[in-house]
C-alpha cells in the first residue's frame, strides 16, 4: 500500500505561527509535527510515501525528510497550488498511486494507541476503510452515524446537528478506484473537494467499513493553538513516565523491518549531541543486548 501525508492547507487558525513555517513543521513537543503522522504509516508497514504541501513549504519538507532513503523509505513529494480540498490529494498524487491502494494521511493528525489501526491495515482488501472515533465536538469534523449493529449509516461533513459523537478522523484507506471517485467529485460550497464526498460515495456502492477506535485511542489535531499546545503536553506526558518516544521514524522503521540495526546505528553520529540522540543510541544498544542474548 502507498501512503499519502497531506501537509498543505492554510494553517490560518495557527496565524501568526505559520507565517514563516507552514503548520506541520511547528514542534509538537520535541518533534517537528509531520514526525507523528509519518511514524504511524511506517509503523503500519507503509514505505512508499508521497507528501503534498503548498509550493512555498515544499522545499522545507524536502530538507527535513530528503528522499527517506536514509530511513528505508521512499519519499516523492508533489505540490497543491492551493487548498483545493482534502481529496484534491488523490488527483494530485495520481502518478505516484499508479495501480496501488493508497492511504491517506493528515500532516496535523497525532495517533496514539489501540489495536484498530494494525487490524484495518491487515484486513483491508478493496474498498474503503475509515474509522470513527468519539469526540466531544463533532460538529468540527466529518461525522458518522452507526445502525444498531454497528453499520456506518450516514456520513456528514461539519453537521450542524450531529447524527452521533463518532468524527471521522484524518486517516483514510482506499482501493484504487479512489482516484476514479475524486475525479468525478464537484467542488462542494466551500469550494473544495471533500473527503466526506469520496467517503460516502464509497458508503453508497456498499464498499466503506467504519471501525469504532476503541477507549484506549488516543486522536489529537493540531490545528488550533490550544490543540497544538495540548499535543505537545500529551506527548511529553506518555514520554516522561513511559521512556518510550511517539513519533519517532528511526525507531519505527527499525521496528518494522525497514533498517537495519546497523543502518540504525549509522544515524545517529551525524545528529547533534541531544537528547533525540542518545534516545536512539539506548534503542541501538537495548537491541543489541537482546541480539546478543545478554
Ligand atoms: P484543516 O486543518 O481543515 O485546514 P488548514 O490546515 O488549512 O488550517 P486552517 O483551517 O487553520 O486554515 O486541514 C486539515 C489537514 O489537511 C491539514 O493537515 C492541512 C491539510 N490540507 C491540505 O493539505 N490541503 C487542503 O486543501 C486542505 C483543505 C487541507
Amino acid at each position: 500500500m502507498k501512503g499519502i501525508i497531506l501537509a498543505g492547507g492554510a494553517g490560518s487558525r495557527l496565524y501568526p505561527l505559520t507565517q514563516v513555517a507552514s503548520k506541520q513543521l511547528q514542534p509538537v513537543y520535541d518533534k517537528p509535527m509531520v514526525y507523528y503522522p509519518l511514524t504511524t504509516l511506517i509503523e503500519n508497514g507503509v514505505r512508499e510515501l508521497c507528501l503534498i504541501s503548498t509550493p512555498h513549504d515544499l522545499p522545507r519538507y524536502r530538507q527535513l525528510l530528503g528522499d527517506g532513503a536514509a530511513w528505508g523509505l521512499s519519499i516523492d513529494y508533489r505540490e497543491q497550488p492551493r487548498p483545493g480540498g482534502i481529496a484534491q490529494a488523490f488527483l494530485i498524487a495520481d502518478s505516484f498511486i499508479g495501480d496501488s491502494p493508497v492511504v491517506l494521511i493528515l500532516g496535523d493528525n497525532i495517533f496514539y494507541g489501540g489495536s484498530e489501526f494494525r487490524q484495518a491495515f491487515a484486513d483491508f482488501r478493496k474498498g474503503a476503510c475509515i474509522f470513527g472515533c468519539h469526540v466531544h465536538d463533532p460538529e468540527r469534523y466529518g461525522v458518522v452515524e452507526f445502525d444498531a449493529d454497528g453499520h456506518a449509516i450516514s456520513i456528514e461533513e461539519k453537521p450542524r446537528q450531529p447524527k452521533s459523537n463518532y468524527a471521522v478522523p484524518g486517516l483514510y484507506l482506499y482501493d484504487n478506484h479512489v482516484v476514479a471517485v475524486a475525479k468525478a467529485l464537484k467542488p462542494s460550497a466551500r469550494g473544495e473537494l471533500e473527503i466526506t464526498d469520496v467517503n460516502v460515495e464509497y458508503l453508497n456502492r456498499g464498499q466503506l467499513r467504519v471501525y469504532r477506535l476503541s477507549r484506549g485511542f488516543a486522536w489529537l489535531d493540531a490545528g488550533t493553538s490550544s490543540s497544538l499546545h495540548e499535543a505537545s503536553a500529551f506527548v511529553q506526558t506518555i514520554e516522561k513516565r513511559q521512556g518510550i518516544k511517539i513519533g519517532c521514524p528511526e525507531e519505527a522503521a527499525f521496528l518494522r523491518g525497514f533498517l537495519s540495526l546497523d543502518h540504525l546505528a549509522a544515524l545517529t553520529p551525524r545528529m547533534p549531541n541531544c537528547e533525540y540522540r542518545e534516545y536512539l543510541n539506548d534503542v541501538v544498544a537495548e537491541a543489541r543486548r537482546l541480539a546478543e542474548g545478554r
